[in-house]
């Protein structure tokens, strides 16, 4: 029911001690602002840890959360795990669907179960397994990219070229993760399709100057191209949305998301990953495919708020 949780206390948290706290403060403070400006009564909260999460709770008693955090620990399941044992209602995915699409590896696998194509890749245990004898044996053609699986916003990935670039890049990924991705770099269109409550968005295509979506390319202002709709085909346009929402439906997803893909060409595209709880500044990626269909920024804010349940009954 479409404002629903009109002159009841809402609980926005944000921050979170990942590595993208400092992207989560922006999401945080974009979506406090558009309750806010449709007439809600938001209380913010600067998660900074698990106990001092629990107190600021107890002393606010909302009656709903909305999740602005991103990564580990906000992304992950491990926030939502909490808001169903405090039987605190709370926005986008339940525990299954965070951690499933946090981890790059095993929503992977899932994403091939249900015939979406995804990029060749092996995996690497830092935790169990030397980095040398990986390297020795690993059969794949450079260029490959080395994710840490459980990461986001680009952080302590690498694009590796040449064989001897592959130890060092495991270290770097292995800052993040000891469940590291080793994928095949694909050429392409990078393309994005966001989803608000089972609406699958128009593809996004993103043009970053620099030729790689990192960090940099990702937050800096004028970095990157947006263009919506995406220069691709009505077809793939079509398979795309499909495939997202496949996905989203598979891991049980509820809310706002984001998933990538990479189009090499016009008949074949890649998923790459989805984002259980993407960016939403005004800049970010959804609020911009949003727009290109008439969804403002404060609708799709209180089109998530509207949403927020316990998943565990
Ligand atoms: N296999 C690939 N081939 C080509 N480019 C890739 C590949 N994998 C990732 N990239 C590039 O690296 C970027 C980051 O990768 P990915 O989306 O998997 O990780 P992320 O850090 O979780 O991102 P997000 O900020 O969306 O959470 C992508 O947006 C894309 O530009
Ligand atoms: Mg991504």
């Amino acid at each position: 029911m479409a404002g629903k949780w009109k002159g009841k206390k809402i609980a926005v948290l944000m921050g979170g001690v990942s590595k993208e706290r400092e992207i989560s403060l922006r999401t945080g403070n974009a979506i406090s602002e558009g309750l806010r400006r449709r007439g809600y009564d938001v209380v913010a909260i600067d998660v900074q840890g698990g106990d001092a999460l629990v107190a600021a709770l107890q002393d606010a008693r909302p009656d709903a959360a909305v999740i602005a955090l991103h990564g580990k620990f906000g992304e992950d399941g491990c926030v939502q795990g909490f808001l169903e044992m405090m039987r605190i209602p709370y926005t986008g995915g339940g525990v299954l669907a965070s951690s499933v699409g946090m981890d790059k590896i095993v929503c992977k696998r899932l994403a091939e179960e249900l015939g979406i194509p995804c990029p060749r890749d092996a995996v690497f245990d830092a935790s169990k397994n030397s980095a040398d004898g990986f390297v020795r044996e690993l059969q794949m053609k450079m260029p490959v990219i080395v994710k840490p699986s459980r990461e986001g916003s680009t952080i302590n990935m690498t694009i590796v070229k040449e064989p001897s670039e592959l130890a060092p890049a495991l270290k770097t990924a292995a800052q993040s993760d000891n469940k590291i991705l080793v994928e095949q770099y694909l050429p392409g269109r990078e393309i994005t399709v966001g989803i608000i409550n089972g609406q699958t968005l128009p593809p996004l295509e993103i043009a970053p100057k620099s030729g790689f979506y990192d960090y940099k390319s990702k937050y800096t202002k004028g970095a990157t191209e947006y263009i919506v709709p995406a220069r691709i085909g009505a077809g793939m346009a079509e398979k795309l949305q499909r495939w997202t929402h496949k996905i989203y439906s598979a891991i049980d997803c509820d809310g706002t998301s984001r998933a990538d893909f990479i189009v090499p060409s016009d008949d074949e595209a890649y998923f790459l990953e989805i984002n259980t709880i993407p960016g939403m500044t005004e800049l970010s990626l959804v609020p911009k495919a949003a727009a290109h269909i008439g969804i403002t920024f404060d609708e799709i804010c209180e089109r998530l708020l509207d949403g927020a349940k316990l998943k565990v009954n």
